[in-house]
C-alpha cells in the first residue's frame, strides 16, 4: 500500500466493497428480483427492467481510450460532481480533515467538503495578477489536515488556464502529503492540452474530466476520475453500484463512436471561434469594463452596470450568471458561448 491509500480515511481503506449481483449477460437473470418484461415504450437497447452493469466495463474502456490511459486508471461516474463527492468522502475525515481551494472557483469543492464535515482552506487567486496560480501561496497554506488540493483549469468562473509547469511542480511538492485534484472540465476548449499524459509520472495528480461540456451530454450525467489505480480502487468502494443508468451508458457509448467524436470536435472549434467573436463584440460595448481572457466555453465580463446588463439580456430571453457575490468579481457576469445567432442577439440586447 502506498501513500495514496494511506492518505485515505482508515474506514474506507478497511471497507469491504458491496457485493452486487453477478454480471453474466448471456444468462437469464433470475437473481436480481427484476421484472421479466420491459416497461411500455421502453426504447433502450438493453431494457430498463434490468439493472445496468454495476461498474460498466465497456464504458470505462471507451473512456480510457478517449483519454489515453489504462482502463484501471479510470472511474466513470455521474459527472465531475460525483467525482468531487467521492474524493471528499474517501479522503476527508469529518471534523478533522480539510480541502484547499483557490477562489474564485467552482463551488462544488467547498459544498462537498461542507457535506462531509471537512473544513475549507482558501488561497484566493489574485485579480490584480489575472487570477494566475500561485504555487508558493498554496504550499504556504498547506497543513497536515489538507488531503485534497483543488485546481480548476481552465478555471470556472475566471476562464484562465493555469501554467502547466506550475501545476506539475505543485503536484510533485504535494506528493506524500495531499492529492492535487485538477478539474479539467473545460480543457477541450483551451489552448494548452490536458495534463492527462503526466498522470503516470506524477502520482499525486488526479484529473477530473466530464462529458457535460465539449461532448454535449450535460443531461446524461457522465464524467470520469483519472488517477493512479490505487486511488481508483478506493473510490470504486465508495461509488454506488449502478451509479450510471442504462440510458446514460447507451447515450455515452453512442457519443464516443468515431463519427460523433468528429462532430464534437467540430463544435469545440466553433465555440472557440465564437468565443473570440463574442469577446471582441463585448469589448466594444460602452458598458463593458473588461472581458477576461477565456480558455473555456464561457466569458467573464466586468460591466459598469451589471444589473442593467442582466435586466436587458433577461428581457431579450437570456439567462446569464451573476458573479458579483464574490469579492474579487465586482460587476462581473459569466456568459456561456451560444450558437452564432444566440450570440448576435445577446450582443444586440446589450448594445
Ligand atoms: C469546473 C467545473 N467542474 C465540474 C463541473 C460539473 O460538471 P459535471 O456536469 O461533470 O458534474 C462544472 C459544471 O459547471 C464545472 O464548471
Amino acid at each position: 500500500m502506498s501513500w495514496l491509500s494511506e492518505l485515505a480515511r482508515p474506514e474506507i481503506r478497511a471497507l469491504k466493497a458491496y457485493q452486487h449481483a453477478s454480471w453474466e449477460p448471456g444468462l437469464v437473470r433470475l437473481h436480481a428480483n427484476e421484472l421479466p418484461w420491459r416497461a411500455p415504450l421502453d426504447a433502450s437497447a438493453a431494457g430498463l427492467n434490468r439493472y445496468p452493469e454495476p461498474h460498466p466495463l465497456e464504458l470505462a474502456a471507451r473512456l480510457a481510450t478517449l483519454y489515453g490511459t489504462g482502463a484501471d486508471w479510470v472511474l466513470p461516474g455521474r459527472g465531475s460532481d460525483e467525482a468531487i463527492d467521492l474524493l471528499t468522502r474517501a479522503y476527508c475525515r469529518a471534523g478533522s480533515d480539510a480541502v484547499l481551494i483557490t477562489p474564485p472557483t467552482f463551488g462544488m469543492y467547498a459544498v462537498a467538503a461542507g457535506i462531509q464535515g471537512a473544513s475549507v482552506v482558501e488561497v484566493p487567486l489574485r485579480r490584480e495578477q489575472g487570477f494566475v496560480l500561485q504555487p508558493a501561496a498554496v504550499l504556504a497554506a498547506l497543513t497536515p489536515q489538507v488531503k485534497l488540493v483543488y485546481l480548476c483549469s481552465p478555471n470556472n468562473p475566471t476562464g484562465n488556464q493555469f501554467d502547466r509547469a506550475a501545476v506539475l511542480s505543485l503536484a510533485d511538492r504535494l506528493s506524500g502529503r495531499a492529492l492535487l485534484v485538477l478539474d479539467e472540465a473545460y480543457v477541450e476548449f483551451a489552448g494548452q492540452p490536458s495534463l492527462l499524459g503526466e498522470l503516470a509520472s506524477h502520482p499525486a495528480l488526479v484529473i477530473l474530466r466530464t462529458l457535460s461540456k465539449a461532448y454535449g451530454l450535460a443531461g446524461a450525467r457522465c464524467g470520469a476520475v483519472l488517477a493512479h489505480p490505487e486511488v481508483i480502487e478506493l473510490l470504486r468502494k465508495v461509488i454506488m453500484p449502478y451509479a450510471l443508468t442504462q440510458l446514460t451508458i447507451e447515450a455515452v457509448l453512442r457519443t464516443l463512436e468515431p463519427e460523433s467524436l468528429v462532430v464534437a470536435m467540430q463544435r469545440v472549434a466553433e465555440i472557440r471561434a465564437q468565443r473570440e467573436w463574442m469577446a471582441a463584440a463585448l469589448a466594444t460595448l460602452p458598458g463593458t469594463l473588461r472581458v477576461w481572457p477565456s480558455a473555456a466555453n464561457f466569458l467573464l465580463v466586468d460591466f459598469a452596470n451589471a444589473s442593467a446588463a442582466l435586466q436587458r439580456s433577461h428581457t431579450a430571453g437570456f439567462l446569464l450568471r451573476d458573479m458579483r457575490a464574490h469579492p474579487a468579481l465586482p460587476g462581473a457576469l459569466r456568459l456561456s458561448v451560444g450558437t452564432p445567432a444566440q450570440n448576435e442577439q445577446l450582443i444586440a440586447s446589450l448594445s
